[in-house]
């Protein structure tokens, strides 16, 4: 009783004693994101944006897509019914800043790759009412008009890279994303050949119908169509499941 009254009549060491008791919850809060790598588990077929789609990415931050449309499937039956498997933590792994949102005019996008062609992209980009005739989305004509810029590409990967987005500028980098990605996807996180990858890309993905040059329409929809597309699902029962490898 006294030891009580003791404490709660003395500010100086309720409060000490008050710090100690949060800082015990904080911890046990805190301490396991320093062990972040092993929190999210390694989920085969994600891997980082190629450059082309990085790019994308960007123009979709810049837009401002994200303050109509959230990128995360709920793990809600309705949300899965809907959009598919719901978000996985690894799926969001390299996306920086990530994009999950929370607010919705628009449909959830985190599994939009694949669900249209490129032509409809293109279409409803430049002017949503065309394919959509109730459509509340704003048309982002200059998409199509601007030529990508992408002479910095390096060095957004190199930030990128800062952050833990595993793109490659050694040999040793390079090999070690060959194991990790396979021989198929690491060249394209290559930052030493991240121009002529992203040229590539533009030209073999022809994605906004205009082959003769790469416009920042190209990048967006090259990002839009890789939205969701990493896990392969159907590998798993049902949907419903994820087993990790
Ligand atoms: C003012 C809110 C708003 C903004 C900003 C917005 N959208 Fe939308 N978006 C919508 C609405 C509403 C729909 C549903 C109607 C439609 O398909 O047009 C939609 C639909 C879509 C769809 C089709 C989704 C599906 O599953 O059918 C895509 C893709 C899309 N938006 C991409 C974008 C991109 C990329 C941007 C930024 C360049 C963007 N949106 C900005 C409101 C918005």
């Amino acid at each position: 009783m006294m030891k009580h009254e003791t404490i709660e009549t003395n500010a100086g060491i309720l409060i000490a004693l008050t710090l100690v008791v949060i800082s015990i919850g904080g911890l046990v809060e805190i301490v396991p994101l320093f062990y972040i790598d092993d929190t999210i588990e390694e989920v085969h077929g994600v891997r980082p944006y190629t450059p082309l789609e990085q790019r994308g990415r960007d123009i979709y931050v810049r837009e401002g897509c994200y303050t109509c449309h959230s990128q995360m499937v709920r793990p809600f039956r309705d949300e899965m019914l809907r959009y598919g498997h719901y978000s996985l933590a690894a799926e969001s792994q390299f996306g920086h800043p990530f994009q999950w949102g929370s607010k919705r005019t628009g449909p959830d996008l985190a599994r939009v790759g694949g669900k249209y062609s490129n032509e409809w992209h293109v279409r409803h980009l430049i002017a949503p009412k065309s394919v959509v005739p109730e459509s509340i989305m704003p048309g982002y004509p200059w998409l199509a008009r601007n030529d990508l810029q992408y002479d910095d590409i390096e060095r957004r990967l190199i930030a990128l890279s800062r952050v833990g987005v595993p793109y490659s500028r050694t040999e040793e980098e390079f090999q070690a994303n060959i194991e990790r990605f396979g021989a198929d996807v690491a060249p394209m996180l290559d930052i030493r050949r991240a121009r002529e990858n992203l040229e590539a890309q533009a030209r073999a993905g022809n994605y906004d119908g205009d082959p003769s040059r790469i416009t920042e329409m190209d990048a967006l929809v090259a990002y839009l169509q890789v939205l969701g597309t990493m896990v392969d699902f159907t590998q798993y029962d049902e949907g419903y499941f994820v087993e990790f490898r």
